[in-house]
Parts: C-alpha cells; structure tokens; sequence
C-alpha cells in the first residue's frame, strides 16, 4: 500500500520506535528478573481464588470494604459467614470448612476472623506504605536511596463532615511542615530534582479535593468551590512557602467540572497566578479527556505560568459503569479498553506538543503506553527532564527500577494512613490488579507473547469493529 501522507509517515515511524522501544525494555525486565513471569506478585491466596471467580471477587470486596468497621471477631466471622455462603462452591475446601464450623464466639472462630484481619492487612501493605506519620520520612529516603522521586498521598476522601474536613487539612499542613523542611537538606539529585526549567520541589504531595469539604458534588457549584479553596490555600500557601509540590488528584466524573474550576479559579488568584509547582489529572478513559486537556492548555496561556498534568487512565471505571447503568445515565468512560489506551496515546502526544505549558507525568504500569510516551518523546526532541514517569506504590516494581536506572525521573504516588479511610483506595487496587484487562496481570500471564501486549490498542479497535460488522452480517 502506498503511503498518503506525512502524518502517516509520522505515526509508523512512531509506531516502529514503539516496537523497538517496547521489546527493548521487555528483554531487560526479563533478563534482570526471571521471575517477573512467576505469579510471585499475588502475594495472597485470597487474590488468587478471587482472580479465578467474578462472584468470589466481589464478595472478597464486600468484606473487605466493612472489615475496618468490625470491632469484635465474632462480627468479623458472621460478616464471612455471611458474604461467603453465596460463593460457598467456589471456595477452596479449607475455606469452606473453616466457614462451616466456626460459631462466631469460638475459639476457631476468632481464628478465621484473626486470620481475615492479618490478610486484610497483608493485602494493605502492597499498595499503602504505612499507618503512622513517623512512618513516612523512612519510606520516602528508602525511595529516594532506589532513585525514585516520590509523590505523598495522605488517605482519606469523600467525607461527609466538616470536622473531618478540617481533619483532613490539618494533616496535610502538618505533614509538608514536618517533611518539607527535612527532605529539603536532602543533596540534590540532577535527574529527580531539575527539569528543563531548573530546580523542582523534592517534598511533593498529591491530595483529592473530596476530603477538603463534606459532600464534594455539584450542588451550590459557587458555594462548594468556596468552601474547598478555604481548606486548600493554607495548604497551597505553607507547600509556597517551604517549596513542596501540591498535586490535585482526579475522582469521580460527577466531580470532575467541579474540581478544574476549583483549579483554575484558584491558581488565578494574585498570590498563586505565578505558583508553578502545582498540578491536577486527566483521565484518558474519558472521551471528553482531549477536550480538557485543550481547556487547561488555554488556561495555562492566560495564566502565564505552567501547570504540571498527570495523565492516568482513570480508577474509577467499574464505580462509573456501574453508578451509570444503574441510575440509567449515559456512561461517562469508554467501555472498551483499547479505547482508553489509544485516548491515553493521543493525548500524551499532545502533552509533548505542549510541555512547555501543560508539563507532563505520564503515570502508567503499561509497557506499550510507556514505549508509546518515550517514542514520541523522542521524536518531538523534547528535553529529557521535561517528563516524568510516575507509578503507584507496590505496583510493577521492576519497571519502577529499569525507568529510574535508564535515566527518567521516575515518581511513586506512596499512599499513607490508616486502613479504615485507606478502603476506598485498597479496593480501587483490588479491582484494578484483578480484572482481567490490567497490563500488569496479562504481562503475568506466560501464554501472553510481547506481541499481544505492544499491540498498538487502535489496531485492536480496528480488528475487533471489523469482527463485530462480519458477525452482524454487514
Ligand atoms: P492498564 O492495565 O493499561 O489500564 C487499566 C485501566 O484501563 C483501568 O484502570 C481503566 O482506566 C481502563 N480500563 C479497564 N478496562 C476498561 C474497559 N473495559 N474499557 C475502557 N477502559 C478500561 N486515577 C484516577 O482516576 N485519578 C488519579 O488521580 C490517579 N492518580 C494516579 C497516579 C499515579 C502515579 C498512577 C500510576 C495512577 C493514578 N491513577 C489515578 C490510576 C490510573 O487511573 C489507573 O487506574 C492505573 O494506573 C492503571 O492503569 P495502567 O495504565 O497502569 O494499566
Ligand atoms: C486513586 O486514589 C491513585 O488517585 C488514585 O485511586
């Protein structure tokens, strides 16, 4: 077939570099660790029964969900009896037993509810790195000793009191008071301190405006925006003041107009318009992410000075697929995933062609979305330290290392505190390291071939329309 145009040329020849990229950093992640092929990451066995069933999975999430809220054994083990008996089929002999013969009050009920407990735990501690504030300065010099710059996320969300509110904000001005300062002394690093206009904050946090006011939604826009940017400019002030970095984190769709004009309106005001060190997400499982994006583009024009953008694919899909099918609402994410991975391509090209205004942290643990990011960063000859790779705690810790050791700046989102408001985040991980879409579990899979996993996504699409248009007969 003949070629038709430049902009042709320009995406094969991306698209080549792609491949090569990709298959490159596949041999290394191979090479350096044989068993990253091992199904070593799922830790527990519980992640292992419920991967193998729909049903089991979504009571395990159930449980979990109430756990922190159970403060007997005897609730603990009625709340398995309960969740668990409509699975009972499908849970392995020992866990079946152990459900049938535990009276709530016995001793062997009290183990199975111990037992619950410390594997609730265990599955906590992959993806949250401590409970305790003395905990974090530890966790964060250990990642900066593994060359990982990192990004703080204080747990805590949609909470439906002010007291709570203030709760939240006052943990957030104390922990950039108390961390800021000490990893400040920290010696400079080149590759995770500067980007291409100089020095960038070492103390960074991210934080989700629902734990600022009770009831984050759209009601009474003018008043609800008033009251979160009375919690967030102490917060934005203090991180000025002793040079930390505030990243705003994207949640559900409801609030997502909500949270860019808080923003906007915010950042426009005298004492921030010239602030660079703050940010806010887009999220690519979003058909309306490109649009955004534009929006943000223009703003940051106005305001003269740069914003940083995370791109993500989004952790709120099964949240908003189910809210949207069962209020009957238009669904608001793609519903196929090759969908978002080609929106997550398209719009890291744009956010390369802007980086000078909107800078980018490509934050992804899929090899083919990063080999996509590094290809067109290389082709665009945007400078190396005007991006970064950012991955969450506990996740595709190999990558983690090969990126930081290949040169990139390489940021981990480390999420901290306590278990009960850490829920909502644990089982957004659940979900996501258990479906049957995620990079990181199809990359564990041995029968899946480097092939199928650098696919570029919009083939997939094309592949899967043609498939659907023969069956139907067109
Ligand atoms: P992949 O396995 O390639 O992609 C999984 C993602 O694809 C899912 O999370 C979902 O978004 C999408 N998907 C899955 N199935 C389908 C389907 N059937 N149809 C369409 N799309 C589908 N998320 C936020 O929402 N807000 C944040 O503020 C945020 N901050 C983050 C910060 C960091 C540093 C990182 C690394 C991630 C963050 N995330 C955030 C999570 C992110 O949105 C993804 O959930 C997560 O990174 C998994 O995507 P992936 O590209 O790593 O993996
Ligand atoms: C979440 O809370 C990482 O912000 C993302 O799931």
């Amino acid at each position: 077939m003949t070629k038709q145009s430049g902009a042709d040329d320009l995406t094969e020849r991306v698209e080549e570099a792609t491949q090569r990229i990709g298959r490159e950093l596949w041999s290394q992640l191979s090479r350096r660790k044989p068993t990253v092929f091992e199904r070593r990451w799922w830790l527990d066995h519980i992640l292992e029964w419920a991967m193998q069933d729909e049903s089991v999975k979504i009571q395990m999430f159930r449980f979990v969900d109430v756990l922190p809220m159970l403060k007997s054994s005897a609730t603990v083990t009625q709340h398995l009896q309960e969740y668990f008996d409509e699975v009972r089929d499908q849970l392995p002999v020992a866990a079946r037993l152990g459900l049938d013969v535990a009276q709530p009050d016995s001793i062997l009920g009290k183990a199975l509810a111990l037992n619950a407990r410390n594997n609730a735990r265990k599955m906590a501690e992959r993806f949250i790195a401590g409970e305790k504030p003395e905990e974090v300065l530890k966790s964060v010099a250990r990642l900066r000793k593994q060359g990982l710059a990192f990004s703080l996320d204080l747990l805590g969300e949609a909470i439906i009191s002010d007291s709570e509110a203030d709760a939240y904000q006052q943990a957030y001005l104390h922990l950039i008071e108390n961390l800021a300062p000490e990893v400040n002394q920290w010696p400079d690093d080149a590759v995770l301190d500067q980007d291409h206009q100089g020095w960038i904050p070492k103390c960074q946090v991210s934080l989700k405006l629902s734990g600022l006011v009770s009831h984050f939604r759209p009601v009474d826009a003018d008043g609800m925006s008033k009251r979160v940017k009375e919690r967030l400019r102490p917060i934005f002030r203090l991180a000025r003041e002793l040079n930390a970095y505030v990243h705003i984190d994207m949640e559900n769709y409801e609030c997502k107009p909500l949270t860019l004009q808080i923003f906007q309106e915010i950042l426009m005001e005298d004492e921030f318009r010239d602030w660079p060190d703050c940010g806010i997400v887009i999220q690519a499982y979003l058909p309306d992410a490109g649009d955004d994006l534009q929006s943000l583009l223009s703003f940051a024009k106005e305001r003269g000075t740069s914003i940083g953008i995370r791109l993500v694919k989004g952790a709120y899909w099964d949240y908003e697929t189910i809210t949207a099918e069962y209020r009957g609402w238009p669904c608001p994410v793609y519903t196929n995933k090759w969908e978002s991975d080609h929106n997550f391509e398209v719009q890291t090209r744009f956010l390369f062609e802007n980086y000078k205004y909107l800078r980018p942290a490509i934050a992804s643990h899929n090899l083919r979305s990063l080999a996509h990011a590094i290809a067109w960063a290389e082709e665009l000859k945007i400078p190396a330290n005007a991006w970064e790779i950012q991955m969450l705690y506990g996740m595709a810790e190999e990558q983690q290392q090969l990126f930081s050791e290949l040169g990139h700046r390489v940021r981990i989102y480390t999420p901290f505190g306590q278990l009960l408001p850490g829920m909502s985040y644990l089982v957004r991980r659940l979900l996501e390291n258990t479906s049957n879409e995620s990079f990181l579990r199809l990359a564990y899979d041995q029968s899946r071939s480097i092939d199928e996993l650098l696919k570029d996504p919009q083939l997939t699409g094309q592949q899967s329309e043609s498939q659907a248009a023969v069956a139907s007969g067109a």
